[in-house]
């Protein structure tokens, strides 16, 4: 096993490198639109309580669970399985984390590609054109090939920057773009709070109603904790592979959830004023961002403008999100199957497009198509979300909390003993018996009464 450091493997280069990637992994499409909309539905302040907890407590655990396992044995998310559990069937859950990146990258890049047609239309006028905006949005994504066209961007743009490694490619333009999404969140927010009755989207979002908890919302709280912090799939065992052994994972994984989370609770600042300053029902999921934005832009005055810094945010969330997802399968591939990662590019970008493609025309032509009473879309976002990631998640903290030898992951969450970690009974005992119980509810609920988010 090498604990000493992998000098043949290209790695990240610095602190904030580190930070702005695992940071862009978890910033997605979860905190902008689902996050907001979940929020306000489940009892605002009150569900926000429980989602800080489900975060700071459970999520900051599996993400340090995450890092211990990747930064140690410095492989993509299989040959960590392998190389701390020789001999053993644990490889099995590195295969589950390849299917999940396979199979969320399929959908994701789908949606993702929306962002960048939703860019062009607020600039090119077309939200103010006479056909109703909630039609306009279901003609195109039911169109035989222009959200595929865009989905297949998406795809060669998180292939390119893949193509640059570690340090040149995923670092790279992770330092650039998650401060450009802060400084577009950052002028978006100025934008909302001050327009007219605004006061009623922050209290909307924050008003702390706690007879809307019961169980249920504190399951959705856990689940949509796991999903924004891209838990449960080896995402952040590869990334932390790349990690230096200097590196303190656990203040890492804290900050990535301070930041992941801040940007989420940011997202609903600047949605929730907009929707009551221009007196909209706030309506649901991808619709809220994709037929009741649009409205608002289009009665705003600087409406294109702030538009296009929208779908721009959105958009860039993404990218850094499917970067981190295409590098679980290209890592896995060309360290596996000892191939260039540019063939590995290659081929898995040309296989999760073809998926992807299936995905994008069950939405529209291939709509009879289902396959357990769900269309092929719908099929693939539960596998990821309610099965793989949950049982994913659940196998990680396993490993590491009863598998593991307790002193392999003190040695490498301490550094070999270089940082403090007064921490880590409490870690321990979160990762031994509060998160496996937690994570196996939220499966099981899952499972049973369909999806959570
Ligand atoms: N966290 C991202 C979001 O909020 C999506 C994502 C990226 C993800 N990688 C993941 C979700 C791994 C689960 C697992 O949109």
């Amino acid at each position: 096993m090498s604990v000493t450091g992998n000098s043949n493997r290209d790695n990240f280069s610095s602190k904030f490198g580190i930070l702005a990637a695992a940071a862009g992994s978890a910033v997605g499409l979860g905190n902008v639109w689902k996050f907001p909309y979940v929020t306000g539905q489940n009892g605002g302040g009150a569900f926000l309580l429980i989602y800080l907890a489900c975060v700071f407590i459970l999520g900051v655990t599996v993400m340090l669970s995450e890092f211990t396992i990747g930064r140690r044995a410095q492989r993509n998310v299989f040959g960590s399985f392998k190389t701390l559990a020789p001999g053993t069937p644990w490889y099995f859950v590195g295969i589950m984390g390849v299917v999940a990146a396979f199979v969320i990258l399929s959908f994701y890049s789908a949606v993702a590609g929306w962002t960048l047609e939703y860019i062009v239309r607020s600039v090119d006028g077309s939200f103010q054109s006479n056909e109703s905006l909630s039609n306009a949005f279901s003609h195109f994504i039911t169109h035989p090939f222009r959200p595929i066209v865009w989905q297949l961007v998406f795809m060669v743009l998180t292939a390119l920057i893949v193509a640059g490694g570690i340090k040149n490619g995923i670092e790279k333009y992770n330092r650039i773009l998650m401060p450009l999404l802060l400084l577009f969140l950052i002028i978006l927010c100025v934008r909302a709070v001050t327009l007219p009755n605004s006061l009623e989207g922050i209290k909307f979002l924050f008003y702390p109603d706690f007879s809307k908890i019961t169980a249920k919302t504190v399951l959705f709280a856990m689940g949509q904790a796991f999903f924004s912090l891209s838990l449960g799939m080896g995402t952040l065992i590869t990334y932390s592979s790349y990690f230096g052994k200097k590196e303190n994972l656990a203040s890492t994984a804290v900050n990535v959830s301070i930041a992941d989370t801040l940007v989420a609770i940011l997202a609903g600042v600047v949605i929730f004023p907009a929707v009551f300053a221009f007196s909209i029902e706030p309506s649901s999921g991808p619709s809220l961002v994709f037929i009741t934005l649009p409205e608002i832009f289009k009665q705003m005055p600087l409406g294109s403008l702030f538009g296009v810094l929208f779908f721009a945010l959105l958009a860039v969330a993404a990218l850094t999100s499917t970067v981190s997802v295409l590098e679980v399968v290209v890592a896995y591939f060309s360290e596996e199957f000892k191939i260039t990662r540019k063939k590995a590019i290659v081929i898995s970008t040309i296989s999760i497009s073809a998926l992807g493609v299936l995905a994008s025309l069950s939405l529209g032509p291939l709509s009879s198509l289902l396959l357990f009473k769900k269309s092929i879309f719908d099929l693939l976002d539960f596998t990821a979300s309610n099965v793989l990631l949950p049982l994913g998640g659940l196998f990680i903290v396993i490993f590491v909390g009863w598998y593991m030898r307790k002193d392999d992951v003190l040695d490498e969450v301490s550094n070999s003993g270089k940082l403090k970690v007064k921490f880590f009974p409490y870690y321990r005992f979160i990762v031994k018996f509060i998160a496996p119980l937690a994570i196996a509810a939220i499966f099981i609920y899952s499972i049973f009464f369909g999806s959570l988010g």
